[in-house]
């Protein structure tokens, strides 16, 4: 049996806890319901991100494990991540909603991820791991949906409890086996 990845944050200094043990599993702890208090603390911490003029471009469609929704939106993924995210908890659809009454929402693709990254810290203080998905099919989800414009669906999120990646299939395992990584800050910075 091989040992477990360790995929806790190399920092070159002490970070958050919850910001350095985070990270996006797609192996979930299959059978488990999240609890209410536990979906209302996710969507309270999203709902409390900054946006643009606290315009607020977020919509949320939760589809919970075992029921009508959550095959409909699992029906939208791309195969690759259809094969894991089915043992996810819930499968939460971000929605941007590009406009308002006042007009255009230039902002709210990015407010939409500052309120999923806001979901993903207040997910792992509550135990809980999210992976968040670019691969599904956006204009299946929203005619499935009936989500008309203003509103685009632009992620969908596996919310669960983690599970163990030598479950999982090996065609989808890699992520979940491998350090994670990121660029050096030196390459980050724009020197003038
Ligand atoms: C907007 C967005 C789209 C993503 N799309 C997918 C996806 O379709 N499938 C998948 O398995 N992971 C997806 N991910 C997860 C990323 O691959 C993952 O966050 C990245 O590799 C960094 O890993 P970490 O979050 O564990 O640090 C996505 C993440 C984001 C933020």
């Amino acid at each position: 049996m091989t040992a477990p990845t360790d995929r806790h944050a190399q920092t070159a200094v002490p970070i958050h806890p919850l910001l350095a043990s985070r990270a996006s599993t797609r192996a979930f702890t299959p059978g488990v319901d999240l609890t209410d208090g536990q979906v209302t603390a996710l969507l309270e911490a999203a709902r409390w991100a900054p946006s643009a003029g606290n315009t607020q471009p977020w919509r949320f469609l939760l589809a919970r494990r075992d029921t009508g929704e959550f095959k409909r939106v699992l029906e939208t993924l791309n195969p690759g991540n259809r094969d894991w995210a089915g043992q996810a908890s819930a499968l939460l659809v971000a929605v941007r909603t590009e406009s308002n009454a006042k007009g255009p929402l230039s902002h709210a693709m990015y407010d939409l991820g500052q309120s999923m990254a806001h979901l993903t810290f207040q997910a792992a203080a509550e135990g809980l791991t999210v992976r968040q998905m670019g691969g599904f099919n956006a204009a299946a989800l929203a005619a499935e949906f009936e989500l008309a414009e203003p509103l685009v669906p632009t992620v969908v999120v596996a919310i669960g409890v983690p599970g163990d990646p030598a479950d999982l299939g090996e065609s989808v395992a890699g992520p979940d086996r491998v350090v994670r990584a990121r660029l050096p800050i030196e390459d980050l910075l724009i020197h003038p």
